[in-house]
């Protein structure tokens, strides 16, 4: 029986994103699916994660690849069938896997049932959604309007695309709804959401918003008190009758907010995604506009981020980022050792480690030849929208092509061969062609390789008390050199990560080097090597 006190599965977790339509294509079409998963999970289980992040499998039009969902009852047919799903969670059940799903409840699909309803005058369905006669002057987080005409001539909100309108959390019957959903999925077997936007989807009112830079309007909906009671509500309604973890994804949040959501006292949240860290080389917040990535800076904002949440929810990599290697690592001179390296910080780090396909064998951004390869409506979106500006083609082109999401989209690589086992068909994303070495297969069979190290590294945290449980502090180091400490009551272990492609002296505390991303004849006693990652630890 669970008792207040009973340890929460998820803390120790590590938890592996997948994004179905990239994973693995089992019947050729060139979009990968459920049946493709279910072949995987024994790779999965030899990895060592703990549970499964599934993005969006929902029937969906598609037009954000899910996050615009038309039906939260059903299985996209692209990827399955609902047997699928439920062979999904049985088979990772048997392998000790839990499901997390995605849950994308600030918005549905213009295509669903509800909207069309609405859009068709049922009075019901219309107070599920915002129509209004004129659109306030609230910015857009997919750089398009946030209000579309309808065909009666009035507007509908939509902080994303116009595909996705923001349903009307003020009515009771979206909660109800929804909450049903969620019992759904649960009664299901599977163990928790990852819930998208969750910080927004509240809105105080519709009045015009201060004028601002970023997100105009911000004020009446991010982090309202309603959201806040909102959250309370599906915790002790839904949540805690089951031995789930949730996980909201947050935006623009600070520490305070973060505390606020995840305080256990509270019942809200039990983790958050934050993007504070991923931002480091943003120009003003806007992602489009990249300055030269500093790794002191990221090294503040994560010391930040360990210093305020008791359980942060670490990732380096998701479907909405570059890769991190391309991010923060070195693809040049430095690609194995980097990405190491970025699997060592990640690993150790207090909290839960999130790791997003292909993030394991070091896969890079997508080597897109031009703005005709890319597929996301976010980029699309921002295109248009630099057109409007009068941006030329190859500025445009240069912006889009490092920043897109779809370089964390391109299809995983499990072997070498011609669409790198992906799938049979035609990829529905262009293949990285740096397939025929950076893949699962031949990563699997080189004892060195980045692969291997994930493996070592999550048995290495598995078997370590201080990272799982210990304390977080960091130590005085050059700049752009990151030392912490995590320390349990046996045992303190010292974390040195030098993220720049340069040796680095330093002082080391300590008795042992137990962990490295070099071998032992590597190792010098003042000098850290370029992007070397070493655990040094000591008795207490
Ligand atoms: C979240 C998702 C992203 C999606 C957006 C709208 O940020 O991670 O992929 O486009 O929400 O649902
Ligand atoms: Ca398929």
């Amino acid at each position: 029986m669970a008792t207040a006190s009973a340890k929460k599965w998820w803390k120790n977790a590590i938890i592996y994103q997948i994004y179905p339509r990239s994973f693995c294509d089992s019947n050729g079409d060139g979009i990968g699916d459920i049946p493709g998963i279910i072949s995987k999970l024994h790779y999965l289980k030899s990895l060592g994660v703990d549970a499964i992040w599934l993005s969006p499998v929902y029937p969906s039009p598609g037009y954000d690849n899910g996050y615009d969902i038309s039906d939260y009852k059903g299985i996209n047919p692209e990827f399955g069938t609902m047997e699928d799903m439920e062979r999904l969670i049985s088979r990772a059940k048997r392998l000790g896997i839990k499901i997390i799903m995605d849950l994308v409840i600030n918005h549905t699909s213009d295509e669903h049932e509800w909207f069309k309803k609405a859009l068709a005058g049922d009075p019901k369905y219309r107070d599920y959604y915002f129509f209004r006669d004129k659109p306030n002057n609230w910015g857009s987080l997919f750089g398009s309007s946030t209000w579309t005409k309808t065909e009666n001539g009035d507007y509908f909100l939509h902080l994303f695309s116009e595909k996705q309108p923001d349903l009307n959390w003020q009515n009771p019957d979206v909660y109800n709804e929804i909450t049903d959903i969620m019992r759904f999925w649960l009664d299901k077997g599977i163990s928790g959401f990852r819930c998208d936007v969750i910080n927004i989807i509240y809105k105080n009112s519709l009045e015009n918003g201060r004028p601002r830079l970023i997100l105009k309007g911000r004020e009446h909906y991010l982090n309202t008190e309603g959201c806040h009671e909102l959250l309370k509500r599906f915790n002790t309604e839904v949540w805690s009758k089951y031995k789930t973890f949730i996980v909201g994804e947050t935006i623009l949040v600070t520490p305070d907010d973060a505390k606020l959501l995840c305080d256990e006292n509270r019942g809200e949240l039990d983790a958050i995604f934050f993007f504070e860290h991923m931002d480091v080389d943003s120009r003003g917040g806007v992602k489009w506009f990249k300055k030269r990535y500093r790794p002191h800076k990221l090294i503040g904002v994560l010391d930040k981020w360990q210093c305020a949440l008791e359980f942060p929810a670490n990732y380096l990599e998701n479907h909405d980022q570059i890769r991190s290697v391309n991010h923060f690592g070195n693809t040049k001179e430095f690609w194995e050792k980097s990405a190491k390296l970025l699997c060592g910080l990640n690993l150790t780090l207090k909290g839960i480690p999130f790791i997003y396909e292909g993030e394991e064998i070091g896969m890079t951004n997508g080597d897109f030849r031009g703005l005709r390869d890319i597929k996301d409506i976010e980029s699309y979106n921002i295109n248009k929208a630099m057109k409007r500006l009068l941006l030329a083609h190859s500025i445009r082109r240069k912006l889009i092509l490092r920043t897109s999401r779809d370089n964390a989209r391109t299809p995983v690589q499990w072997n070498s061969s011609e669409n790198a086992g992906f799938t049979t068909g035609t990829p529905w994303l262009k293949i990285n062609s740096n397939s025929s070495f950076i893949n699962i297969e031949t990563e699997s069979k080189d004892d060195n390789s980045i692969l291997n190290f994930y493996k070592k590294m999550i048995e290495f945290r598995k078997a370590s008390q201080a990272i799982q449980e210990g304390s977080y502090r960091k130590i005085a180091a050059p700049s752009d050199v990151y030392i912490f400490t995590r320390e349990s009551r046996d045992e303190r272990l010292y974390i040195y990560c030098n993220l720049t492609s340069y040796g680095r002296s330093v002082e080391f505390y300590g008795d042992r080097i137990v962990f490295g991303n070099y071998t032992e004849d590597d190792w010098d006693p003042f000098y850290l090597k370029p992007y070397e990652f070493r655990i040094v630890a000591s008795n207490i």
